[in-house]
């Protein structure tokens, strides 16, 4: 009996150690694969990361399934997520000219907003700052977060530039402190933010004051041009956003088609029509 014990705590063991080293193997092909990304010079796609990994000498075999496994731990982790958007959305922001998205301000936010007394705004993924800039001028005082900081340094020179005052946080999701009571406006403008998750919902309607207003203007699956990538998640469902903010007060809500303020690619805007959902709850 006790011979047999001994031998299921060794199995055990060895199990453990074995799922350990598969971690810490995952771990160091991601780290290696983050470092290769950032690189200015690297081809930012997995096609990129396989001519890397050849030009290695790696097996065909290993780089296989090393790029197999860059996406699943991608979709896996919200960490690496992040990790991967940073480095995607920096290199935008750090190209001239760029023509994957207006520097205007989000339309829905505007005409929203000059319904509304300036107070205190949050700016959820804020980008470039293209919104907070503009609410900044308006008299709003506006925090802004996001993952990029080359967006966020951007973001800082547009204010000053306007001669308006924000403030600008590295953070992900996840990571920013949201606060309690805190907020007079929340907005989600084309961000990919967990906008049906039950303890996110609940964070935000924490974050905002008793009768603060959230704002979500989403763009969705292109209609015209569908990427073939595409996966459908929670948020793609009808009426999704509807239920999962349904403990506030729905002012606004339309489930529409429309040209995004941001380009599924840098092909012309007017190529790609979207399905764009776009909401406004009062927290009561
Ligand atoms: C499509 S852009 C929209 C930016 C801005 N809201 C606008 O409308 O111009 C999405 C933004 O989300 C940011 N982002 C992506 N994943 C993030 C995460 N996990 N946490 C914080 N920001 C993230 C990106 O860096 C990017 O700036």
């Amino acid at each position: 009996m006790r011979k047999r014990s001994v031998c299921a705590a060794a199995a055990c063991l060895l199990f453990t150690c074995s799922v350990v080293a598969q971690t810490a193997e995952k771990v160091r092909i991601w780290r290696e694969f983050i470092e290769w990304a950032e690189r200015p010079d690297s081809a930012f796609t997995l096609e990129g990361y396989r001519s890397h990994l050849n030009a290695q000498g790696l097996a065909a075999s290993q780089v296989d399934e090393r790029v197999a496994l860059i996406p699943k731990l991608i979709e896996s982790n919200p960490e690496y997520k992040a990790q991967a958007a940073a480095v995607g959305f920096n290199r935008l922001y750090r190209t001239p000219d760029q023509t994957r998205f207006t520097l205007q301000p989000n339309a829905f936010l505007v005409s929203k907003s000059l319904e509304l007394k300036p107070g205190k705004a949050l700016d959820v993924a804020m980008g470039q700052g293209r919104n907070a800039v503009y609410l900044a001028t308006k008299g709003w005082d506006v925090t802004g977060f996001d993952v990029a900081e080359e967006g966020l340094k951007i973001a800082d020179e547009n204010a000053a530039k306007a001669g308006a005052k924000i403030t600008t946080v590295r953070a992900t999701f996840e990571g920013f402190d949201y606060g309690q009571e805190k907020w007079d406006l929340i907005y989600f403008v084309y961000t990919d933010a967990p906008i049906v998750d039950a303890r996110y919902v609940e964070r935000i309607q924490r974050a905002l004051k008793p009768g603060g207003l959230l704002l979500i203007d989403r763009p969705f699956r292109s209609l015209t041009n569908p990427p073939p990538e595409w996966k459908e998640t929670e948020q793609d469902k009808v009426n999704a956003l509807l239920k999962a903010w349904s403990g506030m007060q729905i002012v606004f809500y339309e489930d529409t088609t429309g040209y995004g303020d941001w380009q599924q690619t840098s092909a012309k805007r007017e190529e790609y029509k979207l399905r764009i959902v776009r909401l406004a709850a009062r927290k009561m």
